[in-house]
């Protein structure tokens, strides 16, 4: 057998140092960057690995096979160990991490940060919802999806009613549902009225917020638009109760100034029913500001809510004794009043958020 020729000794002489070399380099490598770093200086393109193989072409024919063997065996190696190390940083890093001392999570931001707040909408009806419950009124809720018996029906509106008209309704078929199960979006909250009143006994005094829908859109109405509603039934409840209550939610909502004049409506679900105009809040009677006041138009008066006694069908509908118990019930619209109070004039500034309007809250 011939002699080793001298390429074949430089090489084998070299992946001998290479094998010492990479380990120690390994384990000095405290982090994966400089891993990476060491395991590129000997196996990268640059690396001593390739150095060392440029050598090959010098290798006689019949020594090449032993020299490929020894040097795939190295990178195997080196990339075995490059594994396990780069394993070991990832642990250690991982147990530092857990040792250290958690996120102080209350430390302030460094950046100056927005901080948001509650729309215009919930703030005036939280106001109101929280005058009546501190007048005693229990806060319900009720769905905006709702059957047309809840919302009409058991409200006494008549069948040919024009607010029942599929003109002022949005319908909504209900996938699965018998053909006669009429749903809409409720119109107001008066659903609130049926729901409680069928579920409870009296004496109740129950007041209730949300969204209702109607087929409306101008510069004062939107087709979603939100509402207070309230009721109360008791033995011996008179028209004086409804008057009480509703005066002091006035003055409450406007001013301890505030009066308030009912004038004579309609509301199929209540008998006598009323619309409760509040003082104007936004000019005085004797100073001028009334003449040219926008607000109240000159009359010094705001229509704020419809009320009225509960009519003795819709406590029978809902299984109340109507001979004995009676009661009163009031329902207000809650852009109507954000928009007084904060001079919007466009209803749609309340559903567009534009920032620059909600920053002014
Ligand atoms: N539900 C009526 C409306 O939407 C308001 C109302 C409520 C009137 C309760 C009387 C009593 O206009």
């Amino acid at each position: 057998m011939a002699e080793p020729s001298e390429a074949r000794i430089q090489i084998e002489r070299g992946l001998q140092e290479l094998g010492e070399a990479f380990r120690e380099s390994f384990s000095t490598a405290s982090d994966e960057q400089t891993l990476r770093g060491a395991k590129a200086e000997f196996l990268g393109k640059k690396g001593r690995l390739t150095a060392l193989l440029k050598l090959m072409g010098k290798v006689a024919g019949d020594e090449r096979r032993a020299i490929g063997e020894q040097v795939n065996q190295v990178k195997r190696d080196v990339e075995a160990a490059f594994d396990a190390r780069l394993d070991e940083l990832v642990a250690q890093e991982r147990r530092a991490d857990l040792a250290a001392p958690p996120f102080d999570l209350t430390m302030p931001a460094r950046l100056p940060v927005a901080r948001g707040h509650r729309h215009p909408l919930s703030l005036v009806k939280d106001e109101i919802l929280d005058i009546f419950n501190s007048l005693g009124f229990e806060i319900a809720w009720g769905p905006e999806i709702e059957l047309e018996d809840n919302n009409f029906t058991k409200l006494a509106f008549p069948p040919d009613h024009p607010a029942t008209d599929m003109q002022d309704t949005f319908w909504v078929r209900v996938d699965g549902a018998p053909d006669d199960a009429r749903v809409l979006l409720r119109t107001h909250t008066s659903n609130v009225q049926v729901r409680e009143m069928s579920k409870h006994h009296p004496p109740m005094a129950i007041v209730s917020g949300g969204a209702v829908y109607r087929r409306d859109d101008d510069i004062t109405h939107s087709p979603m638009f939100h509402q207070v509603e309230g009721f109360l039934v008791a033995e011996d409840v008179s028209f004086a109760h409804l008057k009480g209550v509703l005066s002091e939610f006035a003055k409450r909502l406007y001013g301890p100034d505030t009066e308030v004049r009912f004038r004579p409506s309609y509301f199929p679900f209540v008998e006598p029913g009323a619309e409760l105009d509040a003082t104007c809040a936004f000019c005085k009677p004797d100073d001028g500001s009334r003449d040219t006041c926008r607000v109240c138009k000159g009359t010094g008066w705001l229509e704020l809510l419809g009320c009225g006694m509960v009519h003795p069908r819709v406590l029978e509908f809902c299984g109340i004794d109507p001979e004995r118990y009676t009661g009163f019930a009031f329902g207000l619209g809650v852009e109507r009043v954000a928009m007084l109070r904060y001079g919007v004039n466009d209803i749609r500034v309340l559903f567009e958020n534009d920032p620059r309007f909600l920053a002014q809250f």
